[in-house]
């Protein structure tokens, strides 16, 4: 049985990976950290599969990284965890560097050290173009990171390419532009829209604020994006792949569409907050994926519009689902996990 471990298994790209994997028939290995288990909730409909297993750790952490690949043993390694929010990392560069720039250090390293040679999947970001020198932007284009975030991403992307030449791993890069989906976390654009959108259709939220309505994104949906990843991992030859729709739509153009999908005009809703504007800005993403069609055959499947709609359909949805469960006064579902301990192996 093929085993795979997984940092940042409770996000959405992680908790994806996870679900596309067991279905494959591998053994999911995943790193959680110590308060994990209680927000665990993407994962929450794995709690049975006995063929996942949650171990604790961090990516500041090198030993326990290293205790957890030198016993799993793993074929592969998803390196997905990260302090992954662009605004937060101007507020938290120090811990931003450490946990998404050395974080891959760190699982590379742990690797070498383990003696075992598992392929290597390294989540780095169209971030990295930052102020773009050219669009749209390919492998060959060069970055120009905009963010602590965005630098701390690059750092990682080259230590990949490091490690692969250096130490001969099998290390592949996925540049991937902006992906969503109703598990994305709630304080990134399109899922903070798509929530608010469900709230004030039920009459508990009255406005939403934002920043920048002006910036342009790539934005694709999130299974779709894990499915490259696993696919870099099964080429003879490991690489950079840019993981992308082609298409650019604004902010604004998100929310005009999510909110036009309910028969609402956001004009009445949306303030601008300049909270939310950051102090050096991304204007321009729009990625050119034509290698991972060519070498891959990954070819994007869902469309800006319809996923817009799927986000803002799984919130009203949800919405009408929690109101439902607090009538009925239903516990936790989170609880109910942690009650699950055969789950968590401690390393
Ligand atoms: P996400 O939902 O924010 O998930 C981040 C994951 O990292 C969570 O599981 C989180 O665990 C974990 N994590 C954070 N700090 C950690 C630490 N110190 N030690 C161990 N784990 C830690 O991110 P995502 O959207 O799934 O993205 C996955 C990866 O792809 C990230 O590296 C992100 O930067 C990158 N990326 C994302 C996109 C995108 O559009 N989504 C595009 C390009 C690249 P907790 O649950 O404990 O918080
Ligand atoms: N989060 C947020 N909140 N962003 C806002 C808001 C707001 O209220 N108002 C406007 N924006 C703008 C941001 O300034 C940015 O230009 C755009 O919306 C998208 O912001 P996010 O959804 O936070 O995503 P991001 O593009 O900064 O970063 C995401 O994509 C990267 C790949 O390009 C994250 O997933 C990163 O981890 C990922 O690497």
């Amino acid at each position: 049985m093929r085993r795979a471990f997984i940092t940042g298994i409770t996000g959405q790209d992680g908790s994806y990976l996870a679900d596309f994997l067991l279905a494959k028939g591998y053994e999911v290995h995943g790193l959680t950290r110590t308060e994990s288990p209680a927000r665990a909730d993407r994962i929450q409909h794995l709690r049975d599969n006995p063929r996942l297993v949650l171990h604790f750790g961090d990516l500041c952490d090198a030993m326990a990284l290293y205790r957890i690949i030198h016993k799993v043993q793993p074929h592969e390694v998803y390196n997905l965890a990260a302090q992954s929010h662009v605004g937060l990392s101007f507020d938290s560069p120090d811990h931003t560097a450490n946990v998404t720039g050395m974080g891959a250090l760190r699982v590379l390293e742990a690797i070498t050290q383990s003696g075992c040679k598992p392929r290597f999947y390294q989540a780095s970001s169209s971030e990295m173009f930052g102020k773009v020198v050219e669009a749209p932007q390919s492998e060959r284009t060069p970055f120009y990171p905009r963010s602590p975030y965005g630098v701390a991403k690059a750092f990682g992307h080259w230590m990949t390419v490091n490690y692969r030449e250096s130490h001969s791993l099998h290390a592949s890069s996925g540049i991937l532009f902006n992906h969503e989906s109703p598990r994305r976390g709630e304080a990134f654009v399109t899922r903070k829209i798509t929530k608010a959108i469900a709230r004030i259709k039920a009459g508990m939220q009255h406005s939403l604020a934002l920043g920048n309505l002006d910036a342009r994104r790539d934005w694709g949906f999130a299974p779709e994006y894990v499915e490259a990843m696993w696919l870099m991992l099964q080429q003879d030859q490991p690489g950079d792949y840019v993981i992308a729709t082609g298409e650019t739509h604004s902010v604004r153009e998100f929310v005009a569409t999510a909110f036009d999908h309910v028969g609402l005009d956001w004009h009445a809703f949306v303030v601008i907050d300049p909270k939310f504007i950051r102090p050096t800005e991304v204007d321009l993403l729009v990625g050119d994926a034509s290698k991972a069609r060519r070498v891959l055959g990954w070819e994007p499947r869902t469309r800006f519009v319809d996923l817009v709609r799927l986000m803002v359909d799984a919130d009203m949805d949800a919405l009408e689902e929690e109101v439902a469960r607090s009538q009925w006064g239903e516990s936790c579902r989170t609880e109910k996990f942690v009650e699950q301990p055969q789950l968590v192996s401690q390393v």
